[in-house]
């Protein structure tokens, strides 16, 4: 399994190397690549664009194929707004909203956010 995630700022990327799982970027503006094998998207929340961008990515090759789920980073002083972008996605694609966290994180959200992943160990956690 392979962390997939878009970072304007830091936070998401910071996180992502906490977790130790490999890991692909999406860059803003692409180009796209093929995962070709399951995945979870990892996004931060500002406004419509970052929704359209992931969607792209998941729609680029065959990527939706090994779609697994959605992580959202944001700022809870968003309130309704929070992580709206990872919640979109996840109604958009019918797919799972696994985790959200403020900013990079702290170690017990990379602890947690593990132990959701490990429900997907079939799909190569470890
Ligand atoms: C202009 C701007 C708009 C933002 N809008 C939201 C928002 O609507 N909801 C939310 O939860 N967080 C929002 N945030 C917080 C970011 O999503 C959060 O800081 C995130 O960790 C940034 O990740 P990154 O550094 O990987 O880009 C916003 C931040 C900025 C600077």
């Amino acid at each position: 399994m392979k962390l997939a995630y878009l970072s304007l700022t830091g936070n998401v990327r910071d996180f992502v190397e906490k977790t130790g799982i490999r890991s692909i970027e999406i860059h803003y503006n692409g180009p796209y690549e093929e995962v070709n094998e399951p995945f979870i998207v990892i996004v931060p929340s500002y406004d419509e664009m970052i929704t359209e961008t992931v969607r792209s990515f998941v729609q680029f090759g065959r990527n939706e194929e090994y779609l697994i789920g959605f992580a959202g980073s944001g700022n809870l002083n968003f309130d309704g707004d929070y992580c709206f972008n990872a919640k979109d996605l996840s109604t958009l694609f019918q797919k799972p909203l696994l985790y959200t966290f403020e900013f990079s994180g702290t170690e017990s959200d990379v602890q947690h956010f593990k132990e959701e992943l490990s429900h997907y160990a079939g799909a190569g956690t470890k």
